[in-house]
């Protein structure tokens, strides 16, 4: 029988779905058994062989349903493979990856400091001001400068995602039968 997984994700405004969809297709096509559901939508973690969670990150915390979900399925977390993606920066630079790793180490400190993802990868997102509710649409008045005005864009990197996902049947010790 084919490893059961699940990808669950978090979302504000629809981009981290987006990649949580792609993960879940490429793993599907590897013949896994994946379910794609939003993280507050779960109900139990004991049918899955692997876990993968997805958040996106808001004003340097993760989104909350996320914590909610870590913190909610400890148990199962503490002994299930699991693999979580982070989407945030509009920008891929070195400098700006380690700020958001630097944000997501202090995020897992303070709020769910014992789970121990196998792996963790950050990706760069998308922002659609059109799409923003009050109080993220202040974003366009405090991100942006005279010479610099936040514009919309879609960062997100299907080359990085799609290699990330096709590499996680390996690193969570999942063996196809
Ligand atoms: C109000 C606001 C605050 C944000 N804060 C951060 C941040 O602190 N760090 C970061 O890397 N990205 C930040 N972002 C970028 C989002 O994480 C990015 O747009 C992500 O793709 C959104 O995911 P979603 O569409 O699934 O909600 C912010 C975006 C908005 C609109």
């Amino acid at each position: 029988m084919s490893a059961k997984i699940l990808v669950t994700y978090s979302t504000k405004y629809g981009s981290t779905q987006g990649v949580a969809e792609t993960i879940a297709k490429v793993l599907s096509e590897k013949y896994f058994v994946v379910d794609l559901l939003p993280s507050r939508e779960v109900r139990s973690l004991e049918d899955y062989q692997a876990v993968i969670l997805g958040a996106p990150i808001y004003a340097g915390s993760i989104l909350s349903d996320s914590i909610k979900f870590i913190n909610r399925f400890k148990d199962s977390l503490e002994r299930t493979p699991s693999a979580i993606f982070i989407l945030g920066p509009l920008d891929g630079s070195p400098q700006e990856l380690r700020g958001v790793q630097m944000q997501v180490d202090a995020n897992r400190k303070k709020k769910f400091s014992w789970y121990k993802p196998t792996t963790n990868k950050i990706f760069t997102g998308a922002l659609d001001l059109s799409k923003l509710r009050f109080p993220d649409s202040l974003i366009k008045l405090y991100r942006s400068t005279p010479k610099n005005s936040l514009t919309s864009k879609d960062e997100r990197d299907w080359k990085a995602i799609n290699a990330w996902a096709t590499s996680l049947p390996e690193i969570l010790g999942l063996l196809k039968t």
